[in-house]
């Protein structure tokens, strides 16, 4: 069923958590949580991006309150990690993400560390070029994300 939340002419709700996996994540399990994300996102009207890097997410998510309040909710339990801590939540009346149910890049360290440090300290503002994306769309849209924290 698609979702009846409609977000154009309202605020989008965007939200940025990291959280650590509980338990060791093959390619298969990464695999099997993407589809399972871009099953529900898709039917919801929820877009986003997760990086992962041994064994931590970031996870970029956005859509109407009424779908993302309870899909955090639901992230938050989920036993495959914990220590699931919001790194930003805000509104904002343009979809980043569109077309990406749900985006995945697998960053290297200095990229990883770099983006959790812009996250959590939005200090660096001036290396956004080091942001591990390699598609130009998905750059940009997490630029203009980044530039809205
Ligand atoms: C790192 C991580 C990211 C996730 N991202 C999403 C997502 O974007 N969309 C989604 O529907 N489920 C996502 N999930 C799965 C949810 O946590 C949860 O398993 C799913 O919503 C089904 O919940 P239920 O078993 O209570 O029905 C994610 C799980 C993890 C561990």
């Amino acid at each position: 069923m698609r979702s009846t939340c409609d977000p154009s002419g309202t605020r989008l709700h965007q939200l940025v958590y990291r959280s650590q996996a509980r338990t060791n994540v093959s390619e298969p399990h990464l695999v099997a949580l993407l589809e399972q994300a871009r099953a529900h996102n898709q039917q919801h009207g929820l877009t986003g991006l997760l990086f992962y890097f041994e064994g931590q997410f970031v996870q970029f998510l956005e859509g109407c309150a009424t779908e993302l309040e309870p899909l955090y909710a639901r992230i938050q339990q989920d036993a495959r990690h914990g220590q699931v801590t919001t790194l930003y939540q805000g509104t904002s009346t343009q979809r980043v993400f569109t077309g990406w149910s749900m985006a995945f890049a697998e960053p290297g360290a200095e990229e990883f560390y770099w983006l959790l440090d812009y996250l959590e300290t939005q200090q660096h503002r001036l290396l956004l070029p080091k942001i591990p994306i390699p598609e130009p769309d998905l750059r940009k849209a997490l630029e203009t994300l980044l530039r809205a924290a």
